[in-house]
């Protein structure tokens, strides 16, 4: 049996998608043991979340070529959020969401899809028999019980078959991944104890993701992140690490042959806990406190908004993500983009007399930049928690 790749981190996937080919091929579907689902008559229909999703996923496996590839992205984006609101999972911190989260995105996937794929997924005339089908065929995720949450779990494999699609096209084999040595005390830790995950996670992760999680690789910690990733999704990226691109400098090694199940999801609820604290007006992400000490001024999401919106000539938006990420994840109309790795090269385009608003995908990656523009004498702000917030959470206007 092939194993489907795993998941992928939004960053990743965007620094990698250069090298995104159209038509990976798919795994075929995997037999999983047939078992009655008990719930709603075969015939019923589906809710019309389900039948998007669902008909949106069956799309995608029949008629992969008529997706463009910014629609994958897209879609792999939005039905995230989804995901959030059917997701079972106690520790998830809903606090200050939008209760129209479901309408928004739902709406938002319709607009990708267009009338005419949302035509052929209504003569498709799908019911709960087709979704069964569905989830009795995709690949088992790991611990979604498809039976119990089947919402979930349709939403959960429905983002997972998008991702596979922009998954970096040839993903270092877990086989190759490197040895990890992990010292017997830490083995002895059960996992089934509350504050088990943080020992863990200081013995075993914290060498590359930093005590704190805002290490070199992908900062992992904020509220941003962390929202848009569900419990399984970190799940499996513990246990057999992210799809990553041979010749990647540091490779995450895999942990399903290293800890125990119950280590594992100990670990991913300690990551859980860090969206609490980040919730926390006090919370410090590393290099804040740099930033804050060059003067670089921190605004709210909204608060650019109004800036934006005034049109105010003294102000430039300076947007830092990479060209992929600034075209297909999206950005503010109107600003400047330069690539992060050409901002010496570019500093002398960017106006002294003006406020400079530096944005970037997570409200993490230009934390450094914004410093440095500081320092060279800029007087320089920060959209403190990026994109994300800007486009995912609070569906600002947003170009592609
Ligand atoms: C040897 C270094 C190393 C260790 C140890 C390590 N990681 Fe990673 N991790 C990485 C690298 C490198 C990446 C970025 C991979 C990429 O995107 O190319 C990463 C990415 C991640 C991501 C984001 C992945 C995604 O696709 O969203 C998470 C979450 C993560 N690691 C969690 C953990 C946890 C939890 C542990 C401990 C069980 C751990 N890591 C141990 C190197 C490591």
């Amino acid at each position: 049996m092939k194993k489907k790749h795993l998941f992928v981190a939004l960053a990743a996937v965007l620094a990698q998608a250069s090298a995104w080919s159209a038509g990976t091929p798919k795994a075929p579907p995997v037999e999983i043991a047939a078992a009655a689902m008990s719930a709603p008559s075969h015939d019923e229909a589906l809710s019309p979340m389900e039948n998007l999703v669902l008909g949106t996923a069956l799309l995608l496996e029949r008629e992969r070529e008529t997706f463009e590839m910014q629609q994958v992205f897209r879609l792999a984006l939005y039905l995230r959020p989804l995901r959030r609101v059917y997701d079972p999972s106690p520790d998830l911190v809903r606090k200050g969401e939008s209760p129209d989260i479901e309408k928004v995105y739902t709406e938002r996937i319709k607009r990708v899809l267009g009338s005419d794929m949302l035509r052929r997924i209504d003569q498709m005339k799908l019911t709960h028999a087709d979704m069964e089908e569905y989830l009795r065929k995709h690949v088992p995720l790991y611990e979604v019980d498809w039976k119990k949450t089947p919402s979930f779990a349709l939403v959960e494999y429905a983002v997972n078959d998008f991702h596979e699609q922009i998954a970096p096209p040839q993903t270092i084999d877990p086989k190759d991944k490197p040895e990890y040595y992990i010292a017997g005390s830490i083995r002895q830790i059960s996992g089934r104890n509350p504050g088990d995950g943080q020992k863990l996670f200081e013995g075993v992760c914290s060498s590359c993701h930093g005590m704190d999680g805002q290490g070199r690789f992908p900062p992992i910690v904020m509220k941003s992140y962390l929202s848009l990733h569900s419990d399984h999704e970190h799940f499996e990226i513990v246990k057999g690490g992210p799809p990553q691109k041979p010749g990647a400098p540091i490779v995450m090694p895999t942990f399903g042959d290293k800890l125990t199940n119950d280590q594992m999801w100990a670990i991913v609820k300690y990551l859980r806990t860090w969206e609490q604290h980040w919730t926390d007006p006090r919370n410090v992400r590393r290099g804040e406190a740099e930033a804050k000490a060059a003067k670089v001024k921190f605004y709210s999401t909204p608060e650019v908004r109004k800036i934006w919106e005034s049109r105010n000539k003294n102000v430039v938006l300076l947007d830092l993500q990479s060209d992929i990420a600034y075209r297909i994840m999206g950005h503010i109309p109107g600003t400047l983009h330069i690539r992060p790795e050409e901002l010496d090269k570019k500093m002398k385009k960017i106006p002294k007399d003006k406020e400079i608003i530096v944005i970037d995908m997570f409200g993490s990656q230009g934390l450094a930049p914004a410093v440095e523009l500081a320092k060279a004498g800029y007087k320089t702000a920060y959209l403190a928690d990026g994109m994300m917030d800007w486009h995912i959470v609070r569906d600002y206007p947003t170009e592609y």
